[in-house]
């Protein structure tokens, strides 16, 4: 008797392990849309995953782990994971490309970040034109800034080698070597060929006692954006306090650099 129950309880044991195997060989975990490859900024759709079970559309627990910071360049991966079967994975690789093309435009590029300064320049034929997500970044600070009553107009954005070498021209011209030189960076040393900085409000030192000012200073981070030429900051960027002056890095960047205080260049280590 004994016998027969163990022989009866090994074979539902087997049967079980056999239907168990049998499922987990006919499943299959499918990522909808594959590997992204996107802009630091820009927004990407996660069209999510499918299981199916020998064809067929499964309502399963999927595991995964949504790591990617879309403002910030890198490679992430994420994998999902059916929790009741460990053999069937998938993966999917969402990419942040730089801001600037590193080839094109051959700057010095840290963390996928380009540093622009008196240090790292761009290439002369670099004129990639407003970066586009920096752009839509901009109107919706602009758009912030109204609803508090604060006007941020657009004075100043992409500029080519050509203009850049005109403007500073001008302000060694008009001013004398030294201010000129604080306040106005050599052709192919300006951010502002990237197509990633702006400069809004007034472009005057004046600037910097508006109200308008201060609400930049607080709140550019929130929209990906850094003072770039801090006050008290100048004997490491180079160049005068620049209140107007802001540089795209993305939201996540941006709050640490503003949180720690820092210039792009401690940020980036390269002092
Ligand atoms: N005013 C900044 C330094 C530039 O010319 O790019
Ligand atoms: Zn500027």
């Amino acid at each position: 008797m004994m016998k027969k129950v163990l022989i009866g309880a090994g074979l539902v044991i087997a049967a079980l392990v056999g239907i168990y195997i049998c499922i987990c060989l006919g499943t299959e975990i499918t990522v909808k849309g594959g590997d992204v490859s996107i802009e630091a900024g820009e927004d990407y759709e996660d069209l999510g995953y499918e299981v199916t079970l020998f064809g067929k559309r499964q309502d399963v627990s999927v595991d995964f782990d949504d790591n990617v910071d879309s403002t910030v360049p890198g490679k992430y991966v994420i994998e999902y994971t059916i929790r009741w079967n460990p053999l069937k994975k998938a993966e999917k690789v969402v990419e942040v490309r730089p801001n600037c093309d590193p080839e094109a435009s051959g700057g010095t590029f840290i963390k996928g970040i380009i540093l622009v300064n008196g240090k790292h320049p761009v290439s002369k034929d670099y004129a990639p034109g407003v970066n586009k997500i920096a752009e839509k970044a901009l109107h919706q600070l602009q758009a912030a800034a109204k609803k508090q009553g604060m006007k941020l107009p657009l004075q100043d954005g992409f500029r080519s080698y050509e203009t850049q070498k005109k403007l500073h021209r001008f302000w060694l011209e008009t001013t004398d070597e030294v201010q000129g030189n604080m306040y106005s960076a050599v052709e192919g040393h300006s951010e502002h060929q990237t197509g990633l900085a702006f400069d809004v409000g007034l472009a005057d030192p004046v600037f910097a006692g508006w109200p308008e000012a201060k609400w930049l200073e607080k709140n550019a981070h929130k929209f990906g954006f850094i003072i770039r030429y801090p006050k008290g900051k100048e004997e490491i960027t180079g160049y005068a306090y620049e209140p107007w002056h802001i540089r795209y890095v993305g939201t996540t960047i941006a709050g640490e650099i503003y949180a720690e205080g820092q210039t792009l260049e401690e940020y980036l280590g390269d002092i």
